[in-house]
Order: C-alpha cells, then structure tokens, then sequence
C-alpha cells in the first residue's frame, strides 16, 4: 500500500476514510454519524455509535479465542517479580473491579482519579472504570501532593485508586501519605479510597472511608459493560500548559478506540497476538495508548514494566525485556536511550540476549537528536522511527508508517505527517510557509479521531490554547519545519512548556512557585538543554531590592519549594540570582528572548524592550553559568 494514496484519501475523505477504519472494532451498535460538528463547531467524531472501550479491548477478544492469551506481562525488577494475566483472566479482574466500583456508586460519567505506580492493578482499574462508562484521570505517581489535589478539584471524582506504595529504584514511597495530604488540600473530597496494600509498605487505613482491595476484589459481584456513546469520555488526562493550572485533556471513546487500533497496524505494524512493549508509565499519555489501550484493542500482548532503562539492575534491562518475552516493537523516550548510552556505550549488554524478536524501535515525547538515533540504529541494527505526538492528540501526529510503507528515515524528522492530520508550518499571521522554513506547527481542521474535543470544565481554554491563533487550524505549540519531501522536522515549543526526561512540564507553574519566596521579586524559568533528560528546568531570579540572602541557601529553598509543590519529577535543581531581566515596557518578561539565548538562536529583540543593555547582559550570565546550548546535534 503506498502511504501517498492511503495519505491523500484520509485528507480528501475524512469520513469515508475513518468509518472504514471503524468497521474494525466490535461496537454495540455501528456509527452512522461519523463526523459531525457541535453547536460551537467543534468536530467530533462517531457520536452515535454505542459501544465499550473495555469491552472491546477485553471481552470482545476472550469472545473470540484469545481467552489463554496473555494480555498483560509485568516484569518488576524493583520487587523482584513477574506475572501474566491472560485476556480471561484479566475480564476477570476487570469485571470483578468494576464491581467494586458499582458498590461505591460509580456511574456512568462519574469520574475516578488513579494514581498507582507501574503495576498490573494500574490498568485493571483503568479498564474496570471504562467497563462502567466512567471517566478516569491518571495522576502520574511522581507529582507532589498539591498537583495531585489540583487534579482532583477539578476533575471532583467520586472515588480515588492507589496502591501503598511505589518503588523508584531502591527507595520505596509511600503513596498512601501523598493521596491522603492532596484529599486535604483539595475542596473537592472524594467519598472513598480504594487502597491496594503491597507488600513493601503497609498504608494506614482511615475507617469509614479507605476500602481495602483484596478484601474488596474477594466479595465482589462482577459488573458488565456499560454502553456509552462514541462521544462520551473515556477520560481526562492532565498536561502541563504555559500557566500553572494544568488542562485536562478529554479523550472520547469512540475517536480514540478507532485511531489507536488503526495506529497498532498502520504505525506499528503489529499483528494481534504480538507482543509490544511501551516503557512508559500509565501516568503519562504514552501509557494511556500504547501500554493499555492501543495492545488490548489489537488483541496484543501488553507490558507493565516497573523498573528504569538503566539501575534495574543494569543497562541491559531493556535487552533482557525483549529476549525474555519476544518483543516486537519498543517503544520509549529518546531519554531512556540517552541513560543506557552513557552507562553502555558501546551496548556490549545487548550481546547477552537475543533480540532478533525485536522488529523496530519507536521513539517520542521529546525530540529525539540525531546522535541518539544513530546510536540506535548502530547498536541495535533495528530500525528507529521518531514519531511526534502530544497529550492532545493521544497518538502519533508524524510517523514513519512501518505497517503501510516505511520510509528512508531523516535523523532529526519524525518523517510524515500520519493519515489524517493535515500538517502545515504557518508564520505569524497563519500563511503556509515554503520547504525549509521553520515556522509553528498547525493542523488544519477537523483533527482525526482521538484529538481532544475540550478542556475538561473549561472549554474556552480549549478554544483559546488551540483554535485562535490560526482560526481554522489547531495550534501545536511545537515550532518547525518540513523539507523539500514534506518530512517534518519538530524543533522544540514555542511556548512555556519544557521536556524533561520526557515528562511535559510548564515553566510558568515553576515561576509561580518561586515567585512565592520571601526574597524573589521576580522570575523566569527556562529550559536548557540536557545531555541526558533533553532539558533541566533552570530559575532565573531576581532578588526584592535590599533582601540578603545567601545565594545557595536560596537555591536549596527553591528547589525544595518546587519538590513539595510539584514533586520530583519536575527534576528543578539550579536557581541562578540575575541582577535583571530583559522586560518590555510594560514590565512582560521577555521569556522568548531567554528562551532563544538558552537554545542558541538567533535572538530577536523585539521593539518593546525596555533596556536593550539588557540583553547582552543576561546572555553573558547564562553563557558564564553553562545555561547555553552549545554547538549543535
Ligand atoms: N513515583 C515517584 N517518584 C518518581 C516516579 C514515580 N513514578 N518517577 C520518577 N520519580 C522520581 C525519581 O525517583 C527521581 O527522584 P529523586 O530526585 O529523588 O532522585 C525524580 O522523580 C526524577 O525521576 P527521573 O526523571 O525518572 O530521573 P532518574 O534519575 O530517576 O532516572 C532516567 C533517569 C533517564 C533513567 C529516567 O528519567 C527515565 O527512565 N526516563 C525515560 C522517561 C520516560 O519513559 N518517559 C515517558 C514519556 S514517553
Ligand atoms: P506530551 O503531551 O507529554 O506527550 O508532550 C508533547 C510534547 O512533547 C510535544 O508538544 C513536543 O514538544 C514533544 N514531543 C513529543 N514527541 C516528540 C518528537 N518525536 N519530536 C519532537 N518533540 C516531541
């Protein structure tokens, strides 16, 4: 099939094109309204369909012969265990959970908040939520109290998922205390907690409000699928955006299940009955897709692995993954590559294990530099694709179509745009820009399934953060540019978001935090480049007029503030006292300009500045304390 034509039809007959691909999955009853749009003309996509998310990507397979086939490994080198759940037994967990959640009163559109570390439960309880028409929202498990509360005040669900603990390498954290301290912070308190004990630590139990999950699951009646429309939301998953309330990205049932099971073979080139292997967490949208969702959609074998790329115990983890369950396809962060090039440079684990299984290794949630895909591709002999996604789009915006037709791959492209959307470089005021000009990434409208229809409880930040700038067209926030063959090159955000480690993080939450220390008058935050996680976040401060404090001292505060608030995840090491920063005159941080400094560009001084000497100035601070890039990849 050639990926022109398949291409060209998705963007000509948009319709035509994904009610076809919807013909692929079991629904309760068959979509006619395939594409519509709402009052406000938004696009969705399949309302009127009935289905079951869980039902197709569980039941529907134990239907059909796949009962004894594994549909979930996990591999926990931080517990020292492993388990398979085959597709029987997991509609087992599944519908048995959901019955714990039906005697809690969950509902249809209730929504349930999760937030568990990597272990097979993580995504019972996600199946068992969607088997009742229920909304989940995963809180990854390295967010702080506060972020956890703020999810929960705003997604108000009725009931909250967690585990005792997490295990980070050799240290055990203790979940229960965190869940327990956001419930406080929050207004909004959930009715209960269901608590599944490990046996690495014992969670208090408040009584009256925590339930116990093995003593749950053991007196459970099993619950059925509930069927919901294509339209309603499967769930909210949070995304860090430019100030420091996150959005709540809503996915739809429908849209999703179709683009994602399309993905399995268009993309991934997978066969159901295969094993694949995202090295992600539940808690981020890499998880969501392609370690629940996308695999049991396909009917594939899933992996839940609990455990780092590197230290669990060694770099040669990922090898011994393939090996040990014949992996198919891998995918993970540019960043996870990185860690086991710096401790295996040369690779010499890979030739402890066989991974001839292995077909191809997908990459995203960062950019992925050129040095990192050529080690790959030098020490594994595998084909390396770069795909680029978001949160929003909940599967890949650019890809190289390993199951329609690979294409030579560009270092530094996610090669082209994926059936249906329909990507443009525009300029400032929303022209198409030639080959090789780099400009910010648009997608003209509609967006194929699974794009987000809205913000959760906010649809004029939906319309806003994505649908102004270029009316008729969503905005990435990514910035780029396509070549002369139309590969697309993503170069980074043009606005105040940061990768680190893959995680998505906002620079502006960072800021508000700083900002509320005693001695900081003002602040920026920045990314700046990393060798290992892509970008670190780094404070720019400006102390109140008079304020004496020792700079370390401070640097140790900040960096404790933003812990506590955030949690460890955001990985805030450095803060750096400037004496200012470059402002226009009506007092805005020029945040673009630090940003250009910190990524070497050209910089642009815009017209409004305050004090040009500034400029020189700060750019001089930042080269002196290594807050610049140097050369390039
Ligand atoms: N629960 C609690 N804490 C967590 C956590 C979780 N689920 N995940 C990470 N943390 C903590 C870590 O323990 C660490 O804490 P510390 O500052 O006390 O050491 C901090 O958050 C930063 O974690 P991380 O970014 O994972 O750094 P690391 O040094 O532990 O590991 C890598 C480095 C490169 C091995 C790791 O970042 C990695 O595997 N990256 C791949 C990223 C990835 O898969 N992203 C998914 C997007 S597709
Ligand atoms: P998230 O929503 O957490 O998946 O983060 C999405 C952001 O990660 C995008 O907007 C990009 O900035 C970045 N990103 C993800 N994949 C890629 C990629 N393959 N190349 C470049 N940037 C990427």
């Amino acid at each position: 099939m050639s990926y022109q034509a398949e291409y060209q039809r998705s963007i000509e007959q948009p319709a035509e094109f994904w009610a076809e691909q919807a013909k692929a999955l079991p629904w309760f009853k068959a979509p006619q309204d395939i594409l519509t749009q709402d009052n406000e003309g938004i696009y969705h996509w399949f309302d009127d369909g009935e289905m079951n998310t869980a039902y197709m990507a569980v039941d529907y397979h134990v239907e059909n012969g796949r009962g004894d086939q594994p549909a979930i490994i996990y591999d926990s080198p931080v517990s020292n265990s492993k388990s398979v759940l085959t597709y029987a037994q997991l509609q087992e967990q599944v519908s048995l959970f959901a019955g714990v959640l039906k005697a809690q009163g969950v509902e249809k559109g209730d929504r349930v908040v999760v937030y568990m570390p990597m272990i097979t439960e993580a995504v019972v309880a996600m199946l068992a939520i969607a088997r009742l028409g229920a909304i989940h929202s995963v809180v990854f498990g390295g967010f702080a109290p506060h972020e956890l509360a703020v999810r929960i005040e705003d997604a108000e669900p009725k009931l909250i998922v967690t585990a005792s603990c997490g295990i980070e390498v050799a240290k055990v954290i203790e979940y229960k205390p965190l869940v327990d301290k956001a419930i406080e912070l929050s207004a909004h308190k959930p009715e209960c907690c269901v608590v599944l004990q490990r046996p690495q630590a014992k969670a208090a139990m408040h009584e009256g409000m925590d339930i116990d999950w093995a003593e749950a699951m053991a007196k459970a009646t099993p619950a059925d699928c509930v069927a919901v429309k294509g339209t309603d939301p499967l769930y909210i998953l949070y995304t860090s955006g430019t100030t420091g309330k996150p959005k709540g990205v809503v996915r739809e049932n429908g849209g999703h299940a179709v683009a994602l099971k399309y993905s399995m073979t268009a993309v991934y080139d997978m066969q159901p009955g295969e094993v694949f292997w995202a090295a992600s967490d539940v808690g981020w949208v890499v998880g969501h897709s392609y370690i629940v969702y996308g695999p049991l959609l396909h009917g594939c074998t899933t992996v839940v692995y609990e455990g780092k790329p590197v230290r669990t115990p060694d770099a040669g983890a990922f090898w011994r993954m393939v090996d040990e369950y014949k992996i198919k396809a891998l995918f993970a962060a540019p960043t996870a590559f990185r860690a086991i090039r710096k401790e295996d440079p040369e690779a010499a684990e890979i030739n402890k294990y066989d991974i001839s299984s292995l077909k191809t290794i997908f990459m995203a949630g960062e950019r992925l530099d050129p040095p990192t895909y050529l080690w790959t591709v030098d020490k594994t002999g595998k084909p390396v694709v770069d795909h680029w996604w978001q949160t929003e789009t909940g599967w890949a915006i650019c890809a190289n179509l390993m199951g329609i037709e690979p294409k030579p791959a560009k270092p530094g492209s996610s090669t082209l745009p994926t059936p249906g959307f329909n990507v443009q470089v525009l300029d400032a005021r929303g022209n198409e820009l030639p080959a090789g000009e780099q400009g910010a990434i648009a997608i003209k409208l509609p967006l194929p399934p699974s794009c987000l229809a809205t913000i959760w409880g906010d649809f004029e930040r939906f319309k806003s953060g994505y649908l102004s700038d270029f009316p008729g067209y969503y905005c990435s926030g990514d910035g780029g540019y396509k070549d002369d063959e139309g590969y697309v090159f993503i170069m980074g955000r043009t606005d105040d978001v940061i990768n680190v480690a893959g995680h998505r993080l906002s620079t502006g939450e960072m800021e508000e935090i700083l900002a509320a220390h005693d001695a900081v008058a003002e602040c920026s935050v920045i990314g700046v480049h990393d060798a290992l996680k892509g970008q670190e976040p780094v404070g720019l401060v400006l102390l109140k007029d008079g304020y004496d404090i020792d700079e370390d001292d401070l640097q140790k505060e900040l960096v404790a503030m933003v812990r506590k608030e955030i949690g460890p995840i955001a990985c805030f090491k450095r803060a750096v006292v400037v004496p200012r920063l470059p402002k226009t005159r009506s007092g805005k941080i020029l945040r673009k300009l630090l940003r250009q400094i910190a990524s070497n560009q050209e910089v642009a001084v815009p017209s409004t500045i305050d004090d040009p000497a500034s400029v020189p100035e700060i750019e001089a601070i930042m080269k002196e304390q290594g807050l610049v890039k140097e050369g390039t990849d």
